[in-house]
């Protein structure tokens, strides 16, 4: 289970999921800290700027009144506005979150609060040496809280400047768990509802996979069936049209060429077996009425004489299946040179010219060229093929070998006026052992065409045929292209 392909797909895509999920929850929460945080700031900066602002106002105004009032009425003035403005600014947007803001002096003491002067985060020297120069800052201070967990405080410390540098400091700060508690549920969700999602996908997955995948398995169950007894059973292919249907048609395809394959060399195991028989067997006859009484030397004679033929034929048999194999098994060297077809053509015609003369057939060979190959090799291709156009042709008939080329090919027509091939035979004259009907009368074992036929694929050459009952038959061998 844990190695099959719908396991593992499903783990692949879980954890792609996983990562891609994480990643995504990563940058949600980091974004909505930063915004939350920048909020924050922004709301800060706004009241303790609003209230500065305000207090800037103030003492320019009591700059001008001084000469007419006592300081300490213009100060006690000063005040009582600034604070009447925080109010007013801390009732300005009933919507927005609460902050607190407060006021101090340039040493640091506190002068005004809006709320609990007692939670009022420390002003850190920093920040006060910032104030005094004229200088605005944030800050993140934890406050120790005596029975309770710490709170931590965002604080806007920004100063408001006199005619005598800064006069007054304003800060509004706030505490963070507002954003604290948005932030940590959403890690809570986002921890506990990523797993789950990945679970809930991959169990789908899983599920899914197995429905695609259930034809492979349908398949295997076939396949485990099949042997050299039965290889005619086919996978049942899948009604869907995907990558597993076009494997279920290969691989019935390939059985198909198996099985083909398989019966034509069980065929030709019979009939090698049936060619060898026929000699034997008359063989065996022969010897056994020649030894059933004695017999005199002339009758001896004759019985060897025709077991020697007998022997003779199986030997020919024998031998040119040897060649086959030979050439099946790619063992056969072969003896490149460039050879002139004209010569290697009447050089075949003229050692069937005995065989031919006795029917008073004319073998004419005319045109030229040149083909690079093993010089006995192929004179026994032509010999196979003008073999053939004399045993089949009628006496006085005329057999016409014509060399010539074919888009540059050099090639060979042997054309005889003999009986013909019969449309049925064509397909399969050149398979070993077949004989058509028609030519049972006259010897031979049907392997004069197999061998012309692997030994022109040795040279990468073509064998093609035309023919038609009653008019005769052209064969043609056309080589490759010479190299330049
Ligand atoms: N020129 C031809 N004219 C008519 N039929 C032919 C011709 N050449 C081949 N055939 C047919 O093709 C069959 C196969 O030819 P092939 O040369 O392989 O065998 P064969 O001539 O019968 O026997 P072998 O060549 O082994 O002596 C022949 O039996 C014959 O029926
Ligand atoms: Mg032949």
């Amino acid at each position: 289970m844990f190695k099959s392909v719908r396991f593992r797909i499903t783990l692949w895509y879980a954890a792609a999921l996983a990562v891609t999920l994480t990643l995504f929850s990563w940058l949600v929460y980091n974004s909505l800290a930063t915004s939350l945080t920048e909020n924050t700031d922004q709301l800060l900066a706004y009241r303790a700027e609003g209230v500065a602002d305000a207090l800037q106002t103030y003492l320019e105004t009591e700059r001008i009144e001084v000469g007419r009032h006592s300081r300490a009425a213009a100060k006690q003035k000063a005040f009582y506005k600034i604070a009447k403005d925080l109010v007013q600014l801390q009732a300005d947007d009933p919507r927005q979150a609460a902050v607190d803001l407060r006021i101090m002096d340039p040493t640091g003491k506190e002068l005004i609060n809006s709320g609990n002067a007692d939670l009022a985060p420390d002003l850190p020297d920093r920040t006060l040496n910032d104030a005094l120069n004229g200088n605005a800052a944030y800050d993140t201070i934890v406050m120790p809280r005596s029975g309770a967990a710490p709170v931590t405080y965002r604080s806007y410390t920004t100063p408001t400047v006199g005619s005598s540098g800064t006069a007054y400091i304003v800060q509004a700060y706030r505490p963070t768990y507002h954003t604290q508690f948005a932030l940590r549920n959403l890690r809570y969700m986002m921890v506990a509802l990523v797993p789950f999602i990945v679970f809930l996908t991959g169990a789908f997955g899983m599920f899914f996979a197995r429905v695609a995948l259930r034809p492979v398995a349908d398949m295997a169950k076939t396949i485990r069936q099949i042997t050299a007894a039965n290889l005619s059973l086919r996978l049942a292919p899948p009604r869907t049209k995907d990558e597993i249907r076009e494997l279920a048609d290969l691989f019935n395809a390939m059985l198909s060429r198996l099985e083909d394959s398989f019966l034509s060399e069980r065929r030709f195991i019979q009939d090698a077996s049936h060619e060898l028989k026929t000699p034997l067997t008359i063989l065996k006859g022969e010897l056994e009425v020649a030894l059933k009484k004695p017999r005199s030397p002339a009758e001896y004679e004759e019985t060897l004489r025709s077991n020697l033929e007998e022997t003779e034929k199986m030997s020919s048999i024998v031998g040119d299946l040897l060649t086959l194999a030979r050439f099946d098994n790619r063992e056969v060297r072969l003896e490149r040179k460039p050879l002139d077809l004209l010569e290697l053509l009447r050089d075949a015609a003229e050692r069937l010219a005995g065989v031919a003369g006795k029917s008073g057939i004319r073998i004419t060979v005319s045109g030229s060229g040149s083909a690079e190959g093993d010089h006995a090799q192929l004179s026994r291709l032509f010999l196979n093929l003008l073999d053939n156009a004399v045993k089949y042709s009628p006496e006085g008939s005329e057999i016409v070998v014509e060399i010539y080329t074919e888009g540059g090919r050099p090639a060979v027509r042997i054309t005889d006026k003999g009986a013909g091939i019969p449309a049925d035979d064509l397909p399969h004259i050149f398979k070993r052992f077949y004989r058509a009907d028609s030519s049972r009368s006259s010897a031979g074992f049907g392997l004069g065409l197999p061998i012309a036929k692997s030994i022109a694929d040795a040279h990468g050459a073509q064998i093609r045929v035309k023919s038609a009952p009653g008019s005769g038959s052209a064969f043609s061998v056309v080589f490759p292209k010479p190299a330049a």
